[in-house]
């Protein structure tokens, strides 16, 4: 025999992608609620994570926390290493942890590109005397940042709009372009919180799509949605908070078939839906 006995090649799966952000007894108090209560979580690089669980269960706090928009009442955020507890929501996003906005980060007067080209601009930090002057660097970054923001775009599906205003844009085309502008801050880590709520089934198929083209290039994604459909099929990994604190985490599979979930969250229809 020419083919000698050999160990096994070691199983990629096997060997778990580094811890990106470590989430360590958070907790958010408003007032006299419980928000959230000592959750533990981690995201390892290059995964995609989604965070379930009903309404006013914590999951956009946590998020909120998470992206500096309100402060935790105690317990650790950290980012590759980085203790992100405590910084701004810029500084966080210096960190490469962005989230989407719903409309507040789009200037609906402009056309699609320059949305994108702005987030890109606001990146790059160019200092405005030097964009007013035309200094040659600020001309070739210029053009470098063209070609980004068509490449974002092209990601996006949206190239063939870039010239449109967003206001002419359809519900669907605006919840990408808010996306789009996420990506101009070129995270590592991307949080999507209910990116598909109000779309049609065809919208949010291209949306999963879409997923699986953001997480190719590498980049980590925290994902908070409702429609079962879309979280089961883009996430290695679901976490489920009921009433502030985890009751589940573990793999799409697992997750739906744990009692505790179905009981407080998916509901016995879910699982006779599914046979
Ligand atoms: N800024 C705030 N001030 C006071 N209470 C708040 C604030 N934000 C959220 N809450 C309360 O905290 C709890 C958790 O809300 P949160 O928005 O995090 O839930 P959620 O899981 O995102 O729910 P949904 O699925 O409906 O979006 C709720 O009881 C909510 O009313
Ligand atoms: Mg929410």
């Amino acid at each position: 025999m020419s083919t000698p006995d050999t160990l096994p090649a070691p199983d990629a799966a096997a060997t778990p992608a580094p811890v990106a952000l470590a989430v360590a007894g958070l907790s958010i108090r408003f007032g006299g609620l419980m928000a959230v209560e000592d959750m533990t979580f981690e995201v390892r690089e290059g995964e995609v994570l989604s965070l379930i669980g009903p309404n006013g269960a914590g999951k956009t706090s946590a998020f909120n926390a998470i992206t500096g928009y309100i402060p935790a009442s105690s317990g650790s955020i950290t980012y590759r290493g980085v203790p992100l507890t405590g910084l701004k929501p810029d500084q966080i996003a210096g960190h490469g942890v962005v989230r989407t906005f719903q409309k507040t980060s789009v200037f609906n007067g402009l056309p699609v590109l320059d949305n994108v080209l702005i987030g890109l601009h606001r990146r790059a930090r160019q200092h405005p005397l030097a964009i007013m002057l035309g200094l040659p660097g600020v001309r070739r970054d210029e053009a470098r940042l063209r070609d980004l923001a068509w490449e974002i775009l092209d990601l996006v599906s949206l190239r063939g709009r870039a010239g449109e205003v967003a206001a002419s844009l359809s519900y669907g085309e605006l919840r990408l372009l808010e996306v789009a502008i996420a990506l101009a801050a070129e995270p590592t880590l991307l949080l999507l919180d209910e990116p598909v709520s109000g779309m049609n089934p065809a919208e949010t198929g291209a949306f999963m799509a879409l997923i699986a083209r953001i997480r190719t290039r590498g980049t980590t994604i925290l994902l908070v949605e409702h429609d079962m459909k879309m979280v089961m099929g883009v996430s290695d990994r679901v976490v489920c908070l009921n009433q502030g604190r985890i009751i589940a985490d573990g793999p799409p599979a697992a997750i739906q078939r744990d009692p505790q979930v179905i009981r407080a969250y998916l509901g016995e229809r879910y699982v006779r839906a599914r046979g």
